[in-house]
């Protein structure tokens, strides 16, 4: 895994192809290549940046002219070292079959074993290369098939996920696709055709796309396509508008499109809610759950499934279900989920939550839970992802396209949606028109308080200098805001490479006090709520050992500013609002300690933005 980008039409395919790949940096990578179609079948792949790929293509661009068919990846090693040798696409011995691939072929080593009996040597330490062996072995035994073909039958001797492009000199003029379980996009253009694992390379082409779905294949030319399954069988698909531009995924100014997601919050949370919170009506208006909401309010219990931050999102929203609902929430690693064999059935919902809809795990959870018959639920911010397409009734989070691999503006997204899916929840059962009327009100003025947080960028980051050269840091908070504490030490372990933990304040004399020394810093989320006081204590006893604390307290807190080394101030409000809140000074002092100490913000090492293998 992890991109792919190709393209077929009138235009030199080499330029467009890189474009491409810059457009998906932001999932992450670390080696990055391109084959072409012209009289011959020149490639380029190395280890290292699409910046670099660029200076090797712009070194010798000769042998790519003329070029008018071609397919680019970027990879995120899984199988075999990040090298140039490792890196895709993958050729034949012959040099005239190219393929990239996304995904894992779990049965790669039998068949590698396979074909290397029959004299098939390997170029590669990856899994990927068995399939354009397994292609040309297949095509050397009927020289007459088509790349489709043979592209089909090799896939029938696989087991595992792929998102896969083919080109070949033996059939030219056509690229092959094949999705299983790794997302694939055909842009449609004039006379041109553009594909790619996500939309982000075609939104500045063309924003009418066909989505594959697993199990389907298409055969591109330069006058159509055609989809099929994997199977053979013809089938129509519609196409759909895209509803993003290329401003939306540009960095607008910013130094990083991490801080620009952390500015766009307010104006996402504006997005999230528009015409959904009717606070005067004292309703929240879901239509995507619509149909549906009597069947969740009569859950015997909820189940929420996903992984890292929206996994934290997750734990918000079994307080705020429980609390205003009154539903028995439990919340799941999905990737633990799928395999535990967990006492699912037709009286349960099962909530999955995805930034990117693309999740291996979450998308395995939720087809697991259909499996046990539970009524399965999507919150998801990738539209038309396959989460989305997957679930029985979803509520989309609207907040734009991510690009920074650190979630941020996604998170906030979804805790709101879950916001307001507790009281959807509510109504009519566990609060009162008033109360739905307060809460609701209280959330409306969230993004009024969020951009006053963000004016307070400038103490952070001189909060962040001091704290630079840390080698480990401990985050704290209760109620609420422990899934805070939780996803701040996700945030600053992912982007500066500091080892940080989470706890909830309480546990901290269990085990972590033992850590507390003056190298220890320790951000406590302070704010007042029911729990205030005991967090108060919590501080003197990381202060006692001489700790190191940083502070995010509410407005006119003195006491806070008594007992910490720095006190970030946030408005007041509700514990069920604070998360939303809470979060933001976090984001921005993981921000600055990682630019201050020179870490690639927004493509930290060794991570993707979309998870899309086990
Ligand atoms: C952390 C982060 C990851 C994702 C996780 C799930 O900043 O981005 O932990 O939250 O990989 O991804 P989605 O939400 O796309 O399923």
């Amino acid at each position: 895994m992890c991109g792919i980008v190709g393209y077929i039409g009138k235009r030199e395919a080499a330029p467009l192809l890189l474009a491409g790949l810059h457009r998906l940096e932001y999932r992450g990578y670390d080696s990055a290549g391109i084959a072409l179609q012209n009289g011959g079948m020149p490639y380029l792949k190395q280890k290292g940046s699409v910046g670099d790929l660029q200076k090797t293509y712009e070194a010798s661009p000769a042998k790519m002219l003329g070029a008018t068919i071609g397919i680019g990846h970027t990879r995120w090693a899984t199988h075999g070292d990040p090298s140039d040798r490792n890196s895709h696409p993958h050729l034949n011995a012959d040099g005239d079959i190219a393929i990239i691939h996304n995904g894992i072929i779990e049965n790669y080593s039998l068949v590698k074993q396979e074909l290397q009996a029959e004299g098939y040597v390997f170029q590669s330490d990856t899994d990927s290369e068995v399939l354009v062996q397994l292609i040309d072995r297949i095509w050397k035994s009927d020289a007459s098939l088509s790349l489709e073909a043979v592209v089909r039958a090799a896939l029938r001797h696989v087991e595992g996920a792929y998102g896969l492009c083919a080109i070949s000199l033996r059939d030219p003029g056509k690229i092959v696709v094949a999705r299983k379980g790794s997302p694939l996009v055909i842009g449609i253009g004039e006379g041109e055709y553009f594909i790619a694992s996500d939309a982000a390379p075609i939104v500045e082409h063309t924003n009418r796309v066909v989505y594959l779905s697993d199990g389907e294949m298409a055969v591109i030319t330069r006058s159509g396509y055609q989809v099929r399954t994997i199977e053979n069988v013809a089938m129509e698909k519609d196409v759909v508008e895209l509803d993003f531009s290329l401003e939306k995924i540009e960095k607008g100014g910013y130094e990083h499109f991490m801080l620009k997601e952390i500015f766009e919050q307010p104006a996402v949370m504006h997005d999230v809610m528009r015409g959904r919170v009717r606070s005067d009506e004292g309703r929240v208006v879901l239509g995507g759950i619509e149909d549906y909401l009597d069947r969740l309010k009569q859950a015997k219990r909820i189940v929420i499934c996903a992984c890292g931050t929206s996994w934290h999102a997750g734990l918000i929203g079994e307080y705020l279900i429980e609390d205003f609902a009154r539903i028995p929430v439990e919340v799941d690693y999905a990737s633990e989920f799928r395999y535990r064999n967990p006492i699912i059935g037709p009286d349960d919902v099962v909530i999955v939550i995805s930034q990117s809809g693309e999740t291996a795990d979450t998308l395995a959870a939720l087809r697991a839970a259909k499996e046990k018959g539970a009524m399965v639920m999507g919150i998801c911010n990738v539209v038309g992802s396959t989460i989305a397409r997957e679930t029985m009734c979803g509520i989309y989070t609207h907040a734009g396209p991510e690009v920074g691999v650190a979630s941020t503006k996604a998170f906030t997204a979804q805790v709101i949606v879950l916001y307001m899916l507790a009281l959807a929840l509510s109504k009519g059962r566990t609060i009162s028109h008033d109360e739905m009327r307060l809460s609701l009100r209280e959330l409306s003025r969230v993004p009024e308080h969020a951009s006053r947080i963000l004016e307070l960028d400038r103490q952070i980051q001189e909060i962040a200098a001091s704290y630079k050269d840390a080698r480990n840091f401990l985050y704290l908070g209760r109620g609420y805001n422990f899934p805070v504490a939780l996803e701040g030490a996700l945030k600053l372990k992912e982007i500066s490479y500091i080892h940080a933990e989470g706890y909830p304040a309480a546990e901290m004399k269990h085990g972590p006090i033992a850590l507390i020394d003056e190298d220890m810093p320790v951000v406590v989320i302070a704010t007042r709520d029911s729990s205030y006081n005991k967090i108060l204590s919590n501080i003197e006893e990381v202060r006692s050992r001489k700790g190191r604390v940083i502070a995010i307290a509410s407005e006119g807190d003195a006491e806070v500013a008594r007992l910490a080394d720095h006190v970030i101030y946030i408005p007041q409000a509700s514990a069920q609002i604070m998360p939303l809140l809470t979060v933001i000074p976090l984001q921005l002092l993981s921000y600055h300690i990682a630019t201050l100490r020179g870490c690639n913000v927004d493509r930290p090492r060794n991570l993707a933005k979309s998870v899309t293998v086990e």
